[in-house]
């Protein structure tokens, strides 16, 4: 019992990237968070196919590669954006995680449209927050369409959200990786306004390995399409 509420409070983990308010630029500021915090015996570091004791989410990994990912269909992207621009973005996205871990299986593949798809992308109303990223095997990836001013432009404005920098970070957490406490990752749950963050850091690279890289002979490898 514990350990099935425990599941879920695992898999309804929300990305958070709570930005600065634009009044205060040298202060950023979280507003919330959605930590897992589980109480239950035999909690994220030690339930699941494995133990490593350098991510606390391992079990929460995908294990059939590729990895698909595509647009919900009917989705709609939000007004100063174009499907293109963003549909390259997140190709970028996942060429970046892809290229930290040095194991040809370890790949993605993009679907459209992508109802079916490992994860499934779309825009939605998110207060409080720019992005979501559920773990695996939920995979639902959302950013908002409410309150962001979206940008991919090679410089954001001030008041806007640099759509790659955010999108790194959901997409590692539709991956199974947890927030980061280095301010220089694009796992750190905070993005200011303004700022662009297009490349993993080395702690980045050094978890998404660590949750893939070692054991990737042990998943199981989907036929190549
Ligand atoms: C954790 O990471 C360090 C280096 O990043 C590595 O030396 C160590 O073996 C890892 N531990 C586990 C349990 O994977
Ligand atoms: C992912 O989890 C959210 C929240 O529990 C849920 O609304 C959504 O339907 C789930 N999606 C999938 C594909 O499981």
């Amino acid at each position: 019992m514990a350990a099935k509420i425990c599941h879920q409070l695992l898999g309804a983990f929300l990305t958070i990237l709570v930005l600065q308010p634009l009044v205060v630029k040298s202060r950023p500021v979280k507003l919330g968070s959605h930590q897992r915090s589980c109480g239950c015996p035999g909690g994220p570091t030690s339930g699941g196919l494995d133990v490593n004791m350098n991510n606390s989410l391992s079990s929460e990994r995908w294990l059939k590669f590729p990895v698909t990912y595509g647009f919900r269909s009917g989705y709609v992207v939000p007004p100063g954006l174009d499907h293109k621009a963003v549909t390259s973005v997140i190709d970028v996205a996942f060429g970046k995680w892809k290229a930290a871990v040095p194991d040809p299986q370890f790949a993605f593949q993009r679907i459209t449209p992508g109802d079916n798809a490992n994860i499934k992308i779309n825009f939605t109303p998110l207060p409080g927050y720019h992005g979501y990223g559920y773990y695996p095997p939920n995979g639902s990836l959302y950013l908002d369409n409410s309150h962001t001013s979206w940008s991919t432009k090679p410089s954001p404005a001030g008041n806007e959200v640099d759509l790659l920098s955010a999108v790194l970070n959901v997409v590692g957490h539709t991956l199974g990786l947890a927030d980061s406490t280095d301010s220089n990752a694009v796992m750190y749950p905070i993005l200011n306004y303004g700022s662009i963050k297009r490349n993993l850091s080395p702690e980045d690279i050094s978890r998404i390995q660590n949750l893939y890289l070692y054991s990737m002979s042990h998943l199981e490898l989907a036929k190549s399409i």
